[in-house]
């Protein structure tokens, strides 16, 4: 018994101790840790910060003070050659007033970039649209007006949400933009016809939101080519004329808004397979069974 008791006690110590060296070695090495990122991208921060009438809290205009790596809401990597490259920002729903500077677009390596619930108005920066690393875009529910860059170029984008906006131009394509899952444009003042053309590059998008805009014009064939859309959402528009028929050739599409537009025609009979909630509140739609 004393035997296995001394045996396990110092198998315990010997885990102990390394244990206690973890301990001390994990603070030490966080310590020592440089929060800098490289000047170009601290740069890039202060110039957006300097574009806020409300301030970013705990950030610093101090380039002395400048672990802008720590600031709240800055993700960094260092698996970059050039040095610590800032890849995320997400300032959702902190009270920021103000505009959003150019040099937010400097941030070469933003992988994603969360400015939602806030009251920032203007335009986007249109180098915003061409970042390359940029995976997921999410402006909604700002003040933010102008339009959307026709020439936008996000090949890595997987996420666009700038719903809840004054944006207005035509409906946005985002050409070159294959990894595309959700596009939310909603709440806007878009115009003009709806614009198939995101399924020409994103064949996987998912969510398709478009209402609450100004489309008019009828709904056009192309949907079809979107093969992995579980919603489309056109309702709240000015939109007129039949269904296209490729639309019901959508095997995975599991919701479809179309109320409040000018719709008419029969539902093909193959909307069976699609979940249509509730059928009433389609009023300008005869439904066929
Ligand atoms: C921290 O990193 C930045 C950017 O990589 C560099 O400019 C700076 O000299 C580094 N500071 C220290 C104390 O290592
Ligand atoms: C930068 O900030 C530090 C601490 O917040 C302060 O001691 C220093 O004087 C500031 N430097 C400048 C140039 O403002
Ligand atoms: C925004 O933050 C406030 C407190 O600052 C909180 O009460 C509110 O629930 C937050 N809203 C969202 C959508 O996160
Ligand atoms: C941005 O932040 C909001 C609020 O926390 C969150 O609901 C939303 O999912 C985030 N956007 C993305 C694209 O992750
Ligand atoms: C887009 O953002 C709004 C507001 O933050 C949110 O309610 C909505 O669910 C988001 N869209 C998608 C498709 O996630
Ligand atoms: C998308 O494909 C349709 C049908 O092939 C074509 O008419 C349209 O011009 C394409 N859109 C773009 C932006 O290439």
């Amino acid at each position: 018994m004393g035997k296995i008791g001394d045996v396990s006690v110092n198998v315990l110590m010997k885990r102990l101790r390394f244990a206690c060296l973890l301990l001390f070695i994990r603070p030490l090495r966080s310590n020592s840790q440089n929060q800098s990122c490289i000047s170009g991208d601290l740069n890039a921060l202060q110039g957006f910060l300097r574009g806020l009438e409300s301030g970013t809290p705990g950030w610093s205009m101090n380039a002395s003070a400048s672990g802008c790596c720590s600031w709240d809401g800055v993700s960094c990597d260092d698996s970059v050659a050039s040095g610590r490259r800032v890849i995320g920002l997400d300032l959702q729903n902190k009270s920021l007033k103000g505009s959003l500077a150019d040099s937010l677009a400097d941030l070469e390596y933003l992988s994603w970039l969360n400015l939602s619930s806030n009251s920032l108005q203007g335009t986007v920066p249109s180098g915003l649209f061409r970042l390359s690393q940029l995976k997921s875009l999410d402006l909604s529910v700002n003040r933010l007006s102008g339009p959307i860059p026709m020439d936008s170029y996000l090949p890595s984008l997987e996420v666009l949400n700038v719903s809840h906006n004054a944006f207005t131009g035509s409906h946005p394509i985002l050409a070159g933009s294959t990894k595309l899952v959700v596009f939310d444009i909603s709440s806007n003042k878009f115009s003009g016809g709806v614009d198939t053309s995101v399924c020409n590059f994103s064949s996987g998008i998912q969510v398709i939101r478009l209402l609450a805009n100004s489309f008019s014009g009828d709904l056009p064939v192309g949907f079809g080519s979107c093969a992995s859309l579980e919603e489309l959402s056109v309702d709240s528009n000015d939109i007129s004329g039949n269904l296209p028929n490729d639309l019901f050739e959508l095997s995975s599409l599991r919701r479809l808004y179309l109320q409040e537009n000018q719709l008419s025609g029969w539902l093909s009979s193959r909307i069976v397979a699609i979940c249509l909630t509730p059928c009433q509140t389609y009023r300008h739609l005869e439904c066929s069974t």
